[in-house]
C-alpha cells in the first residue's frame, strides 16, 4: 500500500489531540489519583513528573522518529529502517502490548460504562452499599462482559472509520469535551467543605512514604500515561505529515497528559478528604466505591448537585477511556491492513475479535474465573503486568537505543528539525536523554524490578 492511501492526521490540532487523547485516560484519572494516595501525595509527583519528563518523553519522540520515517505500521518500520535485524521483535512486541493492554483496558472501560448508565438513572442513591454494589458488579458472570463488549463495539467503529473521520474527528470532538468536564468537576470540588485539607495533601509532599516501591510504579506510571513502549505513537506517528513537529508536539502531549493527571487529583483528593472517615488511599476501588458515597455524602444538601457531579465524572473516565483505546486497537490494526492487505474495516473486526476473546478472559477473573491462575495471576493482572511492568520498558529501552545507537545520526535530527528547517530548542540535551538517560534509567527500574 502506498504511504499516500494510509491516511494522515489532516491538522496540526488533530495530531496533539489525537496523541494526547492516547495519553489521557483511565492512567489519569483513575489509575494516577489511585498511585498518588498510596505513596504520599506530592512526594510522589515530583518523582513522577522527573520520569514522564526525563525518561518517557525521549521514548516519545524516538517513537514519533521511528513512525514518521517509515510512514508504517509498528512491524514494518523496523522491516524498513533496519531491514533483516532482529529489531523487528520490538515491533512484534508493540502488537502484542497493545492486543493485551486493549484487553484489560476495556474491562474498566466496561465498568466506566455501568457506572454512567447507573448515574444517569440516579441509582447512585445515598445509604447504597456500594462497596457490594462494585463487588456484585465485577463478579457477575456476564454483566461486566457485556459492558466490556459494547465499549470495544464503540472503540471498534471510530477505528475503522479511519484515521482522518474516525480517530481524528473524535479525539477532536471529546478531548475539549473532557477538558471543560474536568475543569468544571474541579471547580465543584475545590468549593467543597474541607477540601483544603485534599490541597494540602496533594501539595505538601511526605518523602517518608517514597519508598524504593514507590519510585517503580511511579516510572510504570508515566510510562502507561504517556503510552510509550508498546509502538502506539509510533503507530500515530506514521500518520503525521511533513511540517508537523515532533519535539514540540511530544512536550505538548507530556504537559497536557501531566495537567489532566494532576487536575484529576484536584477534582478527586479535594472531595474525598471533604467527607470525614474516608481514606484517599482506598486503592482501585477509588473512583468505583470511595467516590459514589463521597457524592453523595458532600452534596446531602442539594442532591441534585450530586447527580450532576456523579454523571459528569464518570462520562469524562468514559471519554477518556476511548480516545486511549482506539489508539491501542490502531497499533494492530495498521499491522494487520498492511500485512494481509485487508480492508480496514476488516482488519478491524480481525483485532476486535482477538480482543474480545482475550477481554473476556480479563473480565472473567473478577469473578467466575477468579481461581484460574497464569504464573500466580488472573488474566486480568497477568496482561496488566506483562504490559506495565515487562512490555513498555524492555520496548522503551529498545525504542531509545534503536533511534540513537542504529539509526543513522543524520536521518534522526533530520526528522526532529523537519530538514533543517526548524530550530529545536535543547536538541542536544534531548539527544542525550534519548542515547544515555532514558535506555539507561528505564534499565536500572527494570532490572531492579525483574530482580525484586
Ligand atoms: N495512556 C493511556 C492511559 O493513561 C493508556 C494507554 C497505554 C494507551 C498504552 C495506549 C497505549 O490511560
Amino acid at each position: 500500500m502506498s504511504t499516500t492511501d494510509r491516511g494522515t492526521f489532516a491538522s496540526k490540532l488533530g495530531v496533539i489531540l489525537a496523541s494526547a487523547g492516547s495519553a489521557v485516560g483511565l492512567g489519569n484519572i483513575w489509575r494516577f489519583p489511585t498511585e498518588v494516595g498510596r505513596n504520599g501525595g506530592a512526594a510522589f509527583i515530583l518523582v513522577y513528573l522527573c520520569f514522564v519528563f526525563f525518561l518517557a518523553m525521549p521514548v516519545m519522540v524516538s517513537e514519533f522518529v521511528i513512525g514518521r520515517s517509515s510512514r508504517t505500521n509498528t512491524v514494518d518500520a523496523y522491516r524498513t529502517l533496519a531491514p533483516g535485524k532482529p529489531w523487528i521483535v520490538a515491533g512484534f512486541m508493540g502488537i502484542l502490548g497493545g492486543i493485551l493492554v486493549l484487553s484489560f483496558y476495556s474491562v474498566v472501560a466496561g465498568w466506566t460504562i455501568f457506572y454512567t448508565q447507573e448515574s444517569l438513572t440516579n441509582r447512585l442513591w445515598a445509604g447504597r452499599d456500594f462497596s457490594a454494589l462494585f463487588q456484585n458488579f465485577v463478579s457477575n458472570p456476564w454483566k461486566p462482559v457485556l459492558y466490556q463488549f459494547i465499549f470495544l463495539g464503540i472503540t471498534h467503529y471510530i477505528v475503522s472509520r479511519g484515521i482522518e473521520s474516525g480517530i481524528e474527528r473524535f479525539s477532536k470532538l471529546m478531548m475539549p469535551l473532557l477538558l471543560v468536564l474536568l475543569v468544571v468537576l474541579m471547580g465543584f470540588s475545590l468549593t467543597m467543605p474541607g477540601a483544603g485539607a485534599g490541597l494540602n495533601f496533594l501539595l505538601k509532599p511526605d518523602f517518608s512514604k517514597l519508598t524504593t516501591d514507590a519510585v517503580l510504579s511511579a516510572m510504570g506510571q508515566a510510562f502507561f500515561s504517556l503510552s510509550v513502549g508498546i509502538g502506539c505513537l509510533a503507530t500515530y506517528a506514521s500518520y503525521f505529515d511533513k511540517q508537523t513537529r515532533l519535539v514540540s508536539s511530544a512536550f505538548s502531549v507530556c504537559c497536557i497528559d501531566s495537567v489532566v493527571a494532576i487536575l484529576s487529583g484536584f477534582v478527586i483528593f479535594p472531595a474525598v478528604f471533604s467527607v470525614s472517615g474516608v481514606s484517599p488511599d482506598a486503592g482501585p476501588g477509588l473512583v468505583f466505591i470511595t467516590l459514589p458515597h463521597v457524592f453523595n455524602t458532600a452534596f446531602a444538601s442539594v442532591p441534585v448537585l450530586g447527580y450532576i457531579f456523579s454523571l459528569m465524572f464518570y462520562v469524562l473516565l468514559l471519554l477518556a477511556a476511548l480516545t486511549s483505546s482506539i489508539s491501542m486497537h490502531e497499533i494492530a490494526t495498521a499491522f494487520v491492513i498492511e500485512k494481509w492487505h485487508l480492508a480496514r474495516l476488516r482488519a478491524a473486526w480481525v483485532v476486535t475479535m482477538v480482543c474480545l476473546v482475550l477481554g473476556m478472559a480479563c473480565c472473567l477473573s473478577f469473578g467466575p474465573w477468579a481461581e484460574v491462575k497464569v504464573w500466580g495471576r488472573g488474566f486480568f493482572d497477568l496482561f496488566d503486568f506483562l504490559v506495565a511492568k515487562f512490555l513498555m520498558p524492555l520496548g522503551g529501552i529498545l525504542i531509545t537505543m534503536f533511534v540513537e545507537w542504529y539509526l543513522n545520526r543524520k536521518l534522526v535530527v533530520a526528522q526532529l528539525t523537519n530538514d533543517g528547517t526548524l530550530h529545536v530548542r535543547g536538541l542536544n540535551i534531548l539527544l542525550f536523554l534519548i542515547r544515555w538517560v532514558a535506555p539507561i534509567g528505564v534499565g536500572v527500574v527494570f532490572f531492579n524490578e525483574l530482580a525484586s
